[in-house]
């Protein structure tokens, strides 16, 4: 099931009249059911997924950077929105997660624009050079600040950055542990800074996005 605030219905009305899944991430969706049970859940679905391929056409986007790669269907959606020579750097700690993801990359001809970075995000991030066009916060909510101000920099002036969750399915409210406790401190550094306009937007399980002055 996905995470969402809406009630399922109201979610598959929206999913029918958005553009459709290709086959492609709909075997994706399947297979990465099978595989990792509950924590499919993960994957950014069909209608955000809609929404990052377009929002990527919209800012003309060449290179987009994603922390969090899981089994791929948010990296796809990403280079579905990329011109040919666009690339899509995606990082992810678990090889398990990576390895699937490969496989989908390299049965599609959107996989040669991913590039895969195998290890602890806040390395890749640190090793890596801009600019980007589109950053994609999607990994360990606890370090969803790290990778902020790691990735902030890498990000062209009047680029898109976009954190996943933000909204934590409404936990952000009254936070209880850990994970909820660093996003609402994230939410609340994001809502002060000035380097950037923003806005929280409550598609799916909230989406936070920023663009850099
Ligand atoms: C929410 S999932 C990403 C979902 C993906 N964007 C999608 O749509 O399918 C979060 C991913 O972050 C990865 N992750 C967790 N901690 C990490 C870290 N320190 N560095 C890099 N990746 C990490 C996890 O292995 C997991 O695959």
């Amino acid at each position: 099931m996905a995470l969402t605030f809406h009630p399922d219905g109201i979610e598959a009305y929206a999913e029918a009249h958005s553009d459709p899944e290709s086959p492609l991430l709909a075997e994706l969706a399947k297979e990465t059911a099978q595989t990792f049970g509950q924590l499919s859940r993960m994957q950014v679905g069909r209608l955000e997924g809609a929404f990052l391929t377009l929002v990527t056409k919209l800012v003309g986007a060449r290179r987009v950077l994603e922390v969090g790669t899981f089994t791929g269907c948010s990296a796809l959606c990403f280079a579905a929105g990329l011109p040919d020579d666009g690339e899509v750097i995606t990082c992810d700690i678990e090889p398990k997660h990576v390895e699937l993801a490969q496989r989908y990359f390299q049965r599609s001809p959107l996989g040669r624009k991913i590039h895969v970075r195998l290890g602890d995000a806040v390395q890749t991030l640190g090793g890596l050079s801009g600019p980007f066009d589109v950053v994609f916060l999607d990994a360990d909510k606890g370090n969803y600040q790290r990778y902020y101000e790691l990735a902030l920099p890498l990000l062209r002036s009047g680029g898109l950055l976009l954190a996943d969750n933000t909204l934590w399915s409404g936990r952000v409210l009254k936070p209880q542990d850990e994970d909820t406790r660093a996003l609402a401190a994230f939410n609340d550094a994001v809502a002060q800074d000035a380097r950037v306009e923003r806005v929280v937007l409550t598609l799916r399980d909230g989406v936070t996005m920023v663009r850099k002055r």
